[in-house]
């Protein structure tokens, strides 16, 4: 099941990915990823002065649903990880940040996103950056050698989230700093929300609770944990991205609307 579900996700970021390198409008596969040109949970994350920085490319396949180098204090020299980079784009503006001695890596398991991301890299014009393929319950790092850990929207996807976030716990420094935008539910979800593959793919399906995520980042080892809203979804947003799904958008968006969240999630591995 688990693999399966992996599958598909791979599948779809792979389309998404292929369609910006083409020079596509807007980065997603239908309603079945998270974000898009007019999604809610991905559009208006980033200010004009970051996004004019960057190549087109990295901007049009942004498919996050926060800004986490804005919220993570990022410090010259500093080394950064960033879990399912997609494009690149937070790749990149982490780059910036850490400058010529820092070094920015990203993570991902889909070949055609990690083609996109280099690609972008080249056209950025940026040395301190490193795309790695691979996953994130299996980080290709050594212990202890990251400052920071960055993500955008990925955690939710994950099958095995205690993995993810045990590795996220063994590649950072005594001391490193988890500082991640992932969706977040407050309450409930609907049964048939929860068992929709479509909605998984789009980010809502497999995100966990405030409380969850909070028990699982201390059951991984981290203190000082943190959840703090970015956006929370209306029910306009809702309708959006319940669309595609096969549900009855109508009655699932007003059950909804309120319980799904962009968040910031912050943590720290102790000294
Ligand atoms: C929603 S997109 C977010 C991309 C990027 N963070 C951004 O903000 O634009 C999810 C990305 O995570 C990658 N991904 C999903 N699950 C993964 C996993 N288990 N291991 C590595 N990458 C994963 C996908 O290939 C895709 O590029």
């Amino acid at each position: 099941m688990s693999e399966d579900l992996k599958a598909t996700v791979r599948e779809r970021y792979g389309q998404a990915a292929r369609k910006v390198a083409s020079g596509g409008e807007g980065a997603c596969c239908g309603s079945s990823c998270c974000g898009g040109s007019d999604d809610p949970i991905s559009t208006n994350l980033y200010t004009a002065a970051e996004t004019a920085e960057l190549p087109e490319k990295a901007v049009l396949a942004s498919l996050g649903c926060g800004n986490p180098t804005a919220l993570a204090e990022l410090r010259p020299g500093e080394t950064v990880l960033d879990l399912g980079s997609g494009g690149g784009i937070d790749v990149l503006l982490s780059a910036r940040r850490v400058g010529p001695t820092g070094k920015a890596y990203g993570l991902d398991m889909t070949e055609d996103m990690l083609a996109l991301a280099r690609e972008n890299q080249r056209r950025a014009g940026v040395d301190n950056v490193e795309f790695l393929k691979g996953e994130i319950e299996s980080i290709p790092l050594p212990d202890n050698s990251v400052d920071v850990i960055i993500s955008n929207c990925v955690i939710n996807l994950s099958s095995d989230k205690r993995k993810a976030l045990s590795e996220a716990f063994r590649v950072l420094k005594p001391g490193g700093r988890f500082a991640v935008s992932d969706v977040v539910i407050r309450g409930e979800l609907p049964a048939a929300v929860r068992r929709s593959m479509e909605l998984w793919v789009g980010c809502v399906a497999g995100a966990l609770s405030e409380q969850q995520y909070q028990d699982m980042l201390r059951k991984a080892g981290f203190e000082d944990t943190g959840i703090e809203p970015t956006r929370i979804y209306e029910l306009e947003d809702a309708k959006a991205f319940l669309t595609g799904s096969g549900l009855d958008t109508d009655v699932v968006a007003h059950e909804v609307t309120g319980n799904v969240m962009g968040a910031f999630i912050r943590a720290r591995k102790p000294n």
